[in-house]
């Protein structure tokens, strides 16, 4: 095989020497090792591998491909490389807080490098499903609730992996995934049903995977869920209409772990060979790990179930994939995998990730720290290696783990430790004794709690997201000795702290931080960085208010602000009538973009290059902001839109761009949004695109909730 002739010829030219079972053998997708995956190779019979972690059984098993099959394809090597491989970054509903591309980018060309080395070619990475739900466990892998920012935080993602060149030594395959609403999951349970009308579909799910094909995605993932009463990996309307004839996607598309076979539980296949046939019919190329195409293929072709055509371009797509990464050429590279695991430039990464991703959501002049003060470090996640990585982390390294325990320890904070519970789920208080004698004797206490990493991820959904255990119980102890309390938690959703929220002077959001969460933690709270981070969720008051999201519609009967659940002694029939809960502030408890920082910042009101454009036309937004306080900051400065009146209703507000920028103290900066019309399109009741002329409602604010709008019309 040369390289000089263009990919397309190269694929055909190999296509027709193909055997029916090599072809069929390119697109089964197998996980680890043993003799049944080996002697699967050397049939020809499979083209692909997750899961596979020792770098020579990688190296062993590509030789076995290259060398003892009849032609001689390379396998791909996949890998679930999520949030770094084994230099940890926070998880990415935490680095989605930085609002940062640029930095999100980075961390994953440093996983990409790391795992390239470890033999690894392909991550399933970056999760762009729009989170709405904070009991799906799986929120801590999204990045957030909104389209926008997901799209472009994911197309960072998909930059960071491949890079300019796939298959360059230090880069990956990305795989946007999973195609597509499986955060729509009915009531936050992992896998469940989703119903998705079309145009919430187009406007609010597909977006961010649109944003990665452009960013050059070179693989999708199909979803576990169902859509509309059709699976995802059966799904005509996503994979083949949308995906492959309105975006003329050339990618590959693999299917979920079993997502083929699990069709036969959700009533829609009879058995293996339907499901076989229904994903190979929807354009599924790859069948991960379940082994139906191999089994039932040549069957259904036979049957005429299945054309050898769509066989052909499925082999297509997976040949496509190894030649963008060049494996007939190279498929033994694995890199000096000593020199670039967890060496410094990474920790430092991760450290500078984990301290932009982390939320200031309360601070009562707690902090920074005085150097100072005597701190009682207390709480079940102070000192847990591998809690604080969150839920993707199967190739961590514990011992390269550093906690806040560790930091603190290592800084010229005077510092005692009292884990208070052994862990956060633990309901034995004995260890309560020690944590509240150690705050008695302390300036401060800065208690660490939160979930540790199992209670987030796949399959780890919860009905309850309040602090688990006697967390609650351990902080209103220490709180009791009238020691002020900072709280860190760490987690992987947003929590309902509920009480807990007046008990403590200041709360930092850290989530899962990754490898250098104590290193990062010490930075925010001694002051040598300013928290920057901003929530891409909104945080619910309890449960009973999710799904809660600052894009709602306004409803027929919008709350007003006095609608925030009845004080005592409020007379029966009270005013009323709108959309809220009696018992609960309508509002989230911390709304989309909200964080503080160590300073404060005005916005001046917005001003506008001009207030009326046509349906082509674009204006330019300005807003004056000045760092009012003497600490250095970066805000993130958010622009939102509302369309007031459309053809079908419209979000209260959209968010349209953001930026951060860099204030020294009382720096003003001028902020400058170029806002074109064909970012305020949506689709109609005709499910086309339009730009609708008529009146907008324009923010440039610090969060979703904040700031007054000026207006500007679209015309025709
Ligand atoms: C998950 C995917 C993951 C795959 C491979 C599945 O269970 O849903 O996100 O990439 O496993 O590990």
């Amino acid at each position: 095989m040369t390289t000089t002739f263009p990919i397309e010829e190269k694929i055909n030219t190999l296509l027709r020497q193909m055997t029916l079972n090599e072809k069929i053998g390119q697109m089964n997708q197998l996980s680890g090792t043993n003799e049944y995956n080996e002697e699967m190779i050397r049939k020809g019979a499979v083209g692909s591998f997750l899961n596979v972690s020792d770098v020579d059984d990688a190296k062993r098993y590509q030789k076995l491909a290259v060398e003892e099959t009849r032609l001689g394809i390379p396998l791909v090597m996949a890998r679930d490389v999520i949030h770094g491989f084994k230099t940890l970054f926070p998880i990415p509903l935490a680095q989605s807080c930085s609002w940062n591309e640029g930095l999100i980018e980075e961390g994953c060309h440093i996983a990409a490098k790391e795992a390239k080395a470890h033999g690894y070619h392909w991550t399933f990475a970056p999760m762009i499903d729009i989170s709405r739900d904070p009991r799906w466990g799986r929120i801590a892998e999204s990045l957030g609730e909104d389209p926008l920012l997901c799209g472009r935080l994911g197309a960072a993602m998909v930059r960071g992996f491949q890079g300019d060149d796939p298959a360059a030594d230090d880069r990956l395959a990305a795989c946007a995934k999973h195609l597509v609403g499986y955060g729509a999951a009915e009531g936050g349970r992992d896998y469940n049903t989703t119903i998705i009308p079309e145009r919430s579909m187009r406007d609010t799910y597909l977006p961010p995977f649109k944003a990665s094909v452009d960013a050059g995605a070179l693989t999708m993932m199909s979803a576990f869920n169902e859509i509309n009463d059709i699976p995802a990996s059966a799904n005509h309307f996503t994979l083949k209409q949308i995906l492959r004839d309105e975006w003329k996607y050339d990618g590959m598309v693999v299917s979920d772990w079993g997502s083929v076979t699990e069709m036969i539980s959700h009533g829609f296949a009879q058995d293996e060979k339907e499901s076989a046939k229904e994903a190979i019919n929807a354009g599924i190329d790859m069948e991960m790990v379940t082994g139906s195409y191999v089994k039932h293929a040549k069957e259904l072709l036979a049957e005429g179930a299945i054309s050898m055509e769509t066989i052909d371009n499925a082999v297509r797509n997976v040949l496509r994939l190894k030649f963008r990464l060049n494996l007939f050429e190279n498929p033994y590279f694995t890199g000096d995998t000593e020199e670039v695991t967890l060496c410094q430039s990474h920790l430092d990464a991760a450290r500078k990730a984990a301290r932009e991703s982390m939320v200031l959501l309360k601070n009562n002049y707690m902090l920074p720290l005085k150097a100072e003060n005597t701190v009682a470090l207390i709480g079940p996640l102070t000192h847990a290696k591998e809690d604080q990585v969150g839920c993707w982390s199967m190739d961590l390294v514990s011992e390269s783990s550093v906690t806040v325990k560790e930091a603190f320890e290592s800084s010229a904070f005077s510092t005692t430790f009292a884990a208070g519970l052994d862990s956060p789920r633990s309901t034995e208080t004995k260890g309560f004794a020690k944590a509240i004698a150690n705050a008695h004797n302390a300036d401060i206490a800065v208690m660490i709690v939160g979930e540790d990493a199992i209670l987030s991820g796949e399959s780890h959904s919860r009905a309850f997201i309040d602090l688990p255990g006697k967390q609650t119980q351990l902080i209103e102890a220490v709180a009791a000795t009238g020691t002020k309390v900072v709280l860190v938690v760490m987690a992987g959703r947003p929590l309902t702290l509920g009480s807990v929220l007046d008990k403590v002077d200041a709360i930092l959001y850290a989530w899962h931080p990754g490898t250098m969460a104590g290193p990062a933690v010490l930075d925010l709270l001694s002051g040598i960085e300013s928290p920057s981070g901003r929530l891409t969720v909104s945080f619910p008051h309890t449960v009973g208010q999710i799904p809660v999201y600052y894009s709602r519609k306004n409803t027929g009967r919008p709350p007003r602000e006095e609608d925030r659940g009845i004080p005592a002694g409020t007379p029966l029939n009270p005013e009323g009538f709108a959309s809220y809960y009696l018992d609960v502030d309508f509002r989230a408890q911390f709304p989309f973009g909200f964080g503080l920082t160590y300073s404060t910042v005005t916005y001046s009101t917005p001003s506008l290059s001009t207030n009326s454009i046509s349906t082509t036309g674009s204006l330019t937004a300005f807003c004056e902001i000045t760092n009012t306080g003497d600490t250095p900051i970066h805000e993130v400065v958010q622009l939102y839109v509302r369309d007031l009146v459309g053809t079908v209703t419209r979000p209260i507000k959209e968010l349209k761009d953001f930026k951060r920028v860099a204030l020294a103290p009382g720096e003003t900066a001028t902020v400058k949004f170029t806002l074109t019309a064909d970012q305020l399109a949506f689709h109609n009741r005709d499910m086309q695109r339009v730009v609708e002329s008529g009146e907008f409602h324009l923010w440039i604010a610090p969060h979703s909730e904040a700031g007054d709008p000026v207006s500007f019309t679209v015309k025709t």
